[in-house]
């Protein structure tokens, strides 16, 4: 769904080309998208209260590596690949846990929540060890938006430039989304989503909202302007928002009901707005006046991708949801609709790109047009060139082709 458009109409053709079907499908494409984006990226991995406490752990699949996020006694969260120092088993075997230390069930190293080696049998014969250099490899780690955001790059890239600033860049001045107060509401849904399709496919449907009125009934009834595919438009670099209809009460599935007041450090201009961003890789960050909705993707393969959704409101919204005093229902479904109706059409796409029909790729209309922008990094990130951009085949379909 969604997102900016150019306010500019494009000078020539209508119609800008796509990558080929391919990139959507080569495993070997895939596996440098692995090492070139997610692997050297800043990716947010999970909710920082669901560690509510020391030692609570999660692990998580980033690239091609498990990690393991984990609430630490003198150091908040830290995060580790899940990778034994000693012959390289995984440390911890389940999706989550709660222990005081860290303990690996084959040889049974023990490491400290820290990531230190403090315990292995015959350790102490052995005083020549070096308990840091044996210790858990560590990965880097920042809480942002009440999230853990993980890096898995030896040297990460600044995350005030790549995170904020893609976020400054797209939502405008950073204290517009610091208004919603993210990092102190809850989660009062979580829905994973696995979806039968390629991760770019999944981006570049939330890129755009041309495909609005015909897949999305409920979500133009709220915001009716969705409905001719323009949306969330960008002036002067940032993204401003989309009005809510004139007889809609709410951000819920028929507009009919209010939701749950405003988050209380709103501007007045965001007060019956919707505002959608991508956040490179891997997230998408939803606001409206009462909840905010964010999506985190997870790529599992060429034709697999994991994506969890939360929905977000005021904690004292969910004790009561929780009490069984309110009911986030209406809300809750109004985007889950969105994310089957986006993701049904994202699996019908998929098929389709081993198609030899759309060997040579597909095309952006206009309003879709700044997908190529999206377009552009991933070429370059991948160190791959269009053909079109090659002197001697200008009118070549664009096919990833490794850089002279
Ligand atoms: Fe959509």
């Amino acid at each position: 769904m969604i997102i900016d458009h150019l306010d500019e109409p494009l000078p020539g053709s209508s119609l800008r080309p796509t990558p080929p079907g391919h990139a959507y499908t080569d495993p070997s494409i895939f596996a440098s998208e692995q090492a070139e984006i997610f692997e050297k990226m800043w990716n947010c991995v999970l909710r920082a209260d669901a560690l509510p406490s020391v030692g609570h752990w999660k692990t998580v699949r980033i690239g091609r590596e498990e990690v393991i996020v984990v609430r630490t006694r003198k150091a908040g969260v830290q995060a580790y690949f899940n990778v034994c120092a000693h012959r390289g088993m995984r440390v911890c075997t389940a999706a989550k846990g709660r222990s005081r230390t860290l303990q690996c069930g084959y040889h049974a190293w023990t490491y400290a929540l820290e990531g230190d080696l403090v315990a292995a049998p015959n350790l102490t014969s052995m005083p020549d060890v070096d308990r840091q250099q044996y210790g858990l490899r560590r990965v880097q780690v920042r809480e942002w938006l009440g999230y853990v955001w993980v890096c898995l790059a030896e040297e990460p890239p600044d995350f005030d430039e790549a995170v904020l600033g893609e976020v400054r860049t797209r939502f405008g001045e950073i204290e517009s989304i610091d208004n919603y107060g993210i990092e102190s509401l809850r989660c009062g849904k979580t829905k994973t989503y696995d979806v039968a399709a390629n991760w770019k496919l999944i981006i570049e449907n939330f890129m755009e909202c041309y495909h609005c009125a015909t897949i999305h009934p409920e979500l133009t009834e709220v915001i009716p302007e969705f409905a001719d595919g323009l949306a969330s438009q960008r002036k002067n670099g940032e993204v401003h928002g989309s009005n809510f209809g004139q007889d809609v009460h709410g951000f819920t599935v028929d507009g009919s009901a209010s939701g749950f007041g405003e988050l209380p450090s709103i501007a007045p201009g965001q007060d019956r707005r919707y505002y959608a961003i991508t956040v490179k890789p891997q997230v998408f960050i939803n606001t409206v006046p009462d909840h905010v909705i964010i999506h985190r993707m997870f790529p599992v393969s060429e034709s697999r991708t994991t994506v969890v959704c939360d929905w977000l409101f005021l904690p004292e919204v969910v004790a009561k949801a929780e009490a069984d005093e309110l009911d986030l229902t209406k809300s809750v479904e109004l985007f889950h609709r969105v994310n089957r109706q986006d993701f049904e059409a994202c699996e019908l796409t998929q098929p389709s790109m081993s198609s030899k029909a759309y060997a040579g790729g597909g095309a952006l209309v206009p309003s879709e047009h700044h997908i190529e922008e999206f377009h552009a990094w991933w070429y370059q990130t991948l160190g791959l060139r269009r053909d079109a951009d090659a002197e001697d085949s200008a009118a070549a379909p664009p096919a990833p082709a490794p850089a002279a």
